[in-house]
């Protein structure tokens, strides 16, 4: 059997026309996904429900044959079931229990304990490499250490992650401490999704823009590198790709500093640059700016041409440089898919 394109160009392979799937390609952009998630009832319970959740994250495979399908889940699930209240503010995003403190820390459930919640979810792995046509991958995820903690200490989303930066400065041992906490139950979560049928895991980084320096070292690559040390030892061979986005200069060496087999750009970044300085080291993921989805016309069409034709020359993995918006038109959606492979 010919191996799956996502898993050619993540070993190293140079192909012809890149493989491609999407951040959020299961989003509210997609009328069946939004009478899916009303059958739910709300987002967390669609996360929670096998059946469902593996419906919506075949949603897209059916409409438009992407490459790969990435499980549907939250990075937020897992300081969850580490015993963190969730719940998500309609049209205001995800609010969280903080965790600041040391005695808080400690009182967080142990790090094995959270498969008791998130069996849920290795359940939708295991529907989902029963149901998806052999030639797509299956792609799980989880949130980076650094990541996950800005939510976990702030309590919800914050652009320039405050909260997080104050508590690395006040206290850096409790901060260190919550860090290696996810990290180790970050390995737990996505080794069992390795078992349940993932075939590639991504850890999302999204704020990994606003960590410079040894801070960058200490809680963007360090994590990384130890989450895809372990997984790497219990899976050999299990590729694995990395997200620390809005990085900028932090993006050249980050494969190799962290171990993961392919770097997922985001567009803050131009694809010529990152050919020369990025790709170098081997597969880059990226990197259409998301607005094109919902401006389509000739402009959508001429950036995702120079995408595919900058990063023609090593391995690549068409994607954006981050989620499809509710915004966008799934017709452009089509239309960047159709330009990718030749048309
Ligand atoms: O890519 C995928 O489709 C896979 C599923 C997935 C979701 N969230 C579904 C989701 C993945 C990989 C994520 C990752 C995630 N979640 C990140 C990292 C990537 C990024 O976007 O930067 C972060 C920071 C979160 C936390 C989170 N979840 C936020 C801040 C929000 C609210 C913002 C929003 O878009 O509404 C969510 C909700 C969320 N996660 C939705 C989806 C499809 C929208 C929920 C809905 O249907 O209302």
């Amino acid at each position: 059997m010919t191996q799956k394109l996502i898993l050619r160009a993540l070993s190293g392979e140079t192909l012809p026309t890149p493989p491609v799937w999407m951040m959020r390609q299961a989003g509210r952009y997609l009328p069946e996904y939004r009478a899916t998630r009303a059958q739910a009832g709300d987002f967390l319970s669609l996360c929670y429900n096998p059946e469902l959740a593996a419906e919506v994250t075949l949603q897209p495979i059916r409409r438009y044959g992407f490459d790969a399908a990435i499980l549907f889940a939250d990075i937020l699930l897992l300081p969850q079931a580490l015993g963190r209240k969730l719940w998500f503010e309609t049209g205001e995003g995800p609010r969280m229990e903080t965790t600041t403190t040391a005695a808080e820390l400690a009182a967080l459930r142990p790090a094995e304990a959270v498969h008791d919640t998130l069996n849920p979810v290795y359940e939708t792995l295991r529907i989902l490499s029963r149901e998806l046509p052999r030639e797509t991958t299956l792609i799980g995820f989880a949130g980076a250490p650094w990541t996950v903690a800005t939510y976990m200490i702030a309590g919800r989303g914050t652009k320039d992650q405050g909260p997080a930066h104050a508590l690395k400065a006040a206290d850096r041992a409790t901060f260190a401490a919550l860090i290696d906490k996810i990290t180790e139950a970050t390995i737990l979560y996505l080794s069992a999704q390795i078992q349940a049928g993932a075939e590639v895991v991504k850890l999302f980084d999204s704020w990994a823009g606003s960590l410079k320096g040894q801070d960058f070292t200490d809680f963007a690559v360090k994590p990384t590198a130890r989450i895809i040390a372990a997984l790497k030892r219990r899976h050999p061979g299990i590729p694995v790709i990395a997200f620390p986005r809005e990085a900028g200069q932090g993006y050249v060496g980050f494969a190799r500093a962290t171990g993961a087999d392919c770097v997922a750009l985001d567009n803050s970044v131009s694809a010529d640059w990152a050919a020369e300085h990025v790709q170098k080291d081997g597969c880059v993921q990226g990197n259409l700016a998301p607005h094109h989805m919902v401006t389509g016309g000739q402009a959508l069409v001429d950036e995702t041409r120079a995408i595919v034709k900058a990063f023609s020359h090593g391995p690549h993995i068409f994607n954006l440089g981050h989620g499809i918006t509710p915004e966008a038109d799934p017709e452009n959606v089509k239309r960047m898919i159709d330009t990718v492979r030749g048309g």
